[in-house]
């Protein structure tokens, strides 16, 4: 029994990163068993849930899609707001009412919420039909807990991890696009987030790893890559090693995949050449995730963002300069303590200046143990709603905006999936990440086409295939 700890995950001491060969193989002693995995937040998650799938099925285990179905529960939480909390509790809930008709009900917890001290008191004092809970820092536990599962809850959370798994056997969602980890944990530390607390100290993989999982992506088919960080831009800096994202990202490059992509840029230290990398290679998509979370000063002073709104202008003229035809995306988070009216219209000005192809914005939420959780939040419910209400309308009008100016023109689109709403149309996205419904038949799936864009809204983009 191991639980979260956040002067742990504070306190982390510098140790060169050590690298763990987690190529286990398990014997298949839930034979026959069915897990349910539900997923909640980032792409990160969504990862973490490849590699939770991979465990399961070398334990014996089928994957259901109905909870009912289910021996064993995993929920691979996130903690990033309160509503993604209390989306998962809701759903605890669920299980525990579902254990009482099933007492052998397994029921495991993963992801970010699993390292939240707080929540895991919680659970232990009023949630003791939980049975597992395993920390982002120490996934290629569970197989372990669910071997040794006792009637006991077993919590096993390191908040300070020096360790890089390697040799994942990922049971990848899609044959078409692959996430790929580049490096794990956050030490920015924006007094806001949680994520530090969670998934520990920035720990890089090293460069031969990378290469060698995505050189076996493109062997395999793959048509997108989209390489994985808290912040990618810090890639390397615990190596000590001659190179930095930018030599990464280049060498990805090389190895030819048809699209290349990263999430997340942090604005701070994203170099020239960085941008002369992503502006050089044809298949380095022309897309940038790059939260500004304030346009105020004040404010970006209080998230410990380390840049002022001037040198995000700055980066971000540079990159519209040299990147041709990039599409630029954001985060916003709206009220947080000490936001007035005058802070919040430099934000609305931010996006006035930007006009961001899309942002995701949200309602400042206090996160126990966070810097900014010691602020006195002065900013009432009604004003932060209404903030958010008013930064919406802005955003909306310039992705639509950008989606309007794709309307008859030929754009290429790789095709991930059929349309979920309609059987005879398929979807998939631009290269400037925009998502397009497309009139086609299946088999151009997995398929990069030219598409001629018929209708551009505010959240929908239709096209028709103008060569296969
Ligand atoms: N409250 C609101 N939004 C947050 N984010 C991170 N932490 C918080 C929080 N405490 C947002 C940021 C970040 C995105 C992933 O989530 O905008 O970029
Ligand atoms: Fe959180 Fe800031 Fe790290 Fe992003 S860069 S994960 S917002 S601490």
């Amino acid at each position: 029994m191991k639980l979260p700890n956040y002067n742990d995950a504070k306190n982390r001491e510098k140790v060169d990163v050590k690298y763990l060969d987690i190529n286990i193989k398990y014997d298949a002693i839930y034979q026959g068993k069915k897990y349910f995995l539900r997923t909640y937040g980032c792409q990160m998650n969504v990862h973490d849930s490849e590699q939770i799938k991979a465990y399961m099925q070398m334990l014996g285990m089928t994957n259901v899609e109905k909870l009912e179905e289910a021996d064993v529960v995993i929920l691979n939480t996130c903690a990033i707001r309160e509503n993604a909390h209390d989306k998962v509790f809701g759903y605890l809930g669920r299980c525990k009412h579902l254990k009482k008709e099933k007492p052998n009900l397994i029921i495991a917890i993963t992801g970010c919420m699993a390292g939240q001290e707080d929540v895991i008191e919680d659970i232990q004092k009023n949630h003791k039909y939980v049975d597992i809970i395993v920390g982002t820092n120490n996934l290629y536990d569970l197989p372990k807990l669910l071997i040794e599962k006792s009637s006991k809850q077993n919590i096993e959370v390191y908040s300070n991890s020096d360790i890089v798994p390697e040799n994942i056997n990922y049971e990848r969602d899609s044959k078409i696009c692959a996430w790929v980890n580049i490096m794990y944990g956050c030490d920015k530390f924006c007094t806001y987030c949680i994520v530090p607390f969670t998934r520990g100290r920035e720990r890089s993989r090293k460069m031969e790893e990378v290469l060698e999982e995505c050189k076996c992506l493109v062997d395999n088919n793959y048509q997108e890559i989209t390489l994985l960080g808290q912040n990618v831009n810090a890639y390397g800096n615990d190596l000590h090693l001659d190179y930095d994202f930018a030599d990464l990202l280049e060498n990805v490059a090389k190895l030819g995949i048809p699209r290349l992509r990263f999430v997340t840029s942090h604005p701070w230290n994203f170099t020239d050449k960085m941008i002369d990398v992503i502006a050089k290679y044809d298949n380095i998509m022309p897309y940038i995730h790059l939260p500004i979370q304030s346009g105020s000063d004040k404010i970006l002073k209080k998230m410990n963002r380390r840049y002022t709104a001037k040198e995000y202008m700055d980066l971000f003229n540079k990159m519209k300069e040299k990147i041709p035809n990039v599409a630029i995306t954001t985060d916003i988070i709206v009220g947080f303590p000490g936001e007035t009216e005058e802070d919040f219209q430099k934000t609305i000005d931010m996006v006035n200046f930007c006009k961001y192809d899309g942002a995701y914005t949200f309602i400042y939420s206090e996160r126990k143990g966070t810097a900014s959780s010691y602020m006195k939040d002065d900013v009432t419910s009604e004003e932060k709603e209404e903030r958010l209400h008013r930064l919406n309308e802005v955003v909306n009008k310039y992705s639509k905006e950008s989606n309007m100016k794709l309307l008859n023109k030929i754009v290429k689109v790789l095709v991930i999936g059929k349309s979920v709403k309609d059987d005879n149309k398929v979807y998939g996205y631009t290269d400037t990440m925009k998502l397009v419904n497309i009139d086609a038949s299946d088999d151009v799936i997995g398929k990069i086409v030219d598409v001629k864009i018929t209708d551009a809204k505010s959240f929908s983009i239709d096209g028709v295939i103008t060569e296969k």
